[in-house]
């Protein structure tokens, strides 16, 4: 895997433009009057809560995070929280009182941060939300995440185009349905997943609305929906309650929107399971991340589309914002409407996505480095 490359490149660009400031690092020379006026990047511990390692995704974020910030210089505490939500609170609590300056946060539960967060806005340290916003308080400094709401558009759209609903380029397509669908959304306590199943909704109602989309089990609502921390294994069991109970009259599942690969690959055991794929065709089936395992799955045409959100750029934004504001400067923000946690809007950088079905594994994921063919080949990074 060579998702590092890019990293590296930026780090040492960034370590080069803080050695050419003539200080001895971030911080050095910001006269901010707090506790960083002095301290040399060196100095300096930045805190990295991650949620799992059960995702891949997670797991290059904390990797790509940490090369980051230490090629600009800073220590790194990076912590990863099994999905555990006292975990996570226990691990940022020591942050805080081990005195790292500045905490990067990817919350398990967007709601459940609050009164570390005010600790950490007591002590002086900034906290940057990444990927998911934490809700419901005031000390939540900036947001780098992805445009979650066109996420979603994108799983609708290659639910669509995947149906034959739409042509790629948005016109209408051949079919007309109508096609059974079932939809699943992922885990309500991120804040991600209501923008990725509105922005997907949005995109699929007009089709439910003509009957060319029928939701044969009825459950059209997220909160039916949700599949609570995104686990793979619930997905599955709840595909099989839904095969069960609407589909034991004989009738087929042509598509399903999912939001993320690792609920993508639990319905598809459900499917497998009952028999599809094997003589039956795998209905449509969407995803996100572009986690290797399903890049192989869509090559070997048993899910139909991911997003790729690239995490390498991800992560660059996050260590360009931690370096500012250690630095006492604003980061750069270009989205400061969308995301309201409930208390303030939260200043944003928000990259874009991209839908990749079997068509552009290749110029999306190898030619742009994220794996190497041999990766997508095995469905495994090595
Ligand atoms: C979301 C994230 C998705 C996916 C999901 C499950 O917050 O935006 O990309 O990773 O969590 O981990």
């Amino acid at each position: 895997m060579k998702r590092r490359s890019a990293l590296a490149v930026f780090g040492a660009g960034l370590a080069l433009t803080l050695a050419a400031c003539g200080g001895g690092g971030a911080g050095s020379d910001t006269g901010s009057g707090d506790s960083n006026e002095s301290a040399n990047a060196s100095d300096i511990t930045i805190g990295v809560a991650m949620p799992t390692q059960t995702s891949e995704r997670w797991i290059a974020d904390g990797n790509n995070v940490k090369a980051g910030l230490e090629a600009a210089g800073y220590k790194v505490d990076l912590q990863y929280a099994n999905d555990d939500i006292p975990t996570q609170s226990q691990q940022i609590d020591q942050m805080i009182t081990k005195g790292d300056k500045l905490l990067i946060v990817a919350a398990i539960d967007g709601t459940a941060l609050s009164s570390q967060l005010s600790s950490a806005a007591a002590a002086g340290i900034k906290v940057i939300s990444y990927d998911r916003l934490i809700r419901g308080s005031a000390d939540v400094d900036f947001y780098v995440s992805f445009d979650n709401y066109n996420v979603g558009v994108q799983q609708g759209t290659s639910l669509l185009t995947g149906l034959g609903l739409l042509n790629a380029d948005g016109s209408p397509g051949t079919a007309t349905g109508p096609f059974n669908v079932e939809l699943f959304a992922g885990s309500l306590d991120d804040n991600n997943a209501q923008f990725f199943w509105d922005g997907a909704m949005d995109t699929i109602q007009p089709f439910i609305d003509k009957g060319q989309i029928v939701v044969k089990s009825g459950q059209t609502k997220i909160d039916q929906a949700a599949i609570l921390r995104w686990q793979q294994e619930t997905a599955q069991k709840r595909m099989e309650d839904l095969l069960t109970s609407a589909y034991g009259d004989g009738s087929k599942v042509d598509g399903v929107l999912s939001p993320y690969d690792g609920i993508s690959r639990g319905i598809i055991t459900a499917l497998q399971n009952a028999g599809y794929g094997a003589g039956q065709t795998m209905p449509v089936i969407t995803g996100q991340d572009a986690e290797i395992a399903s890049v192989k799955l869509i090559n070997d045409g048993v899910q139909y589309s991911t997003i790729f959100k690239d995490t390498r750029n991800l992560a660059d934004e996050a260590v360009k914002a931690a370096s500012a504001m250690v630095e006492g400067e604003e980061p750069e923000a270009n989205d400061t409407e969308t995301y309201d946690n409930g208390v303030k809007v939260v200043p944003s950088f928000l990259l874009e996505s991209q839908i990749v079905t079997k068509d552009n594994v290749t110029s999306a994921l190898v030619d742009t480095e994220y794996y190497t063919q041999a990766e997508v080949d095995a469905g495994k990074a090595s």
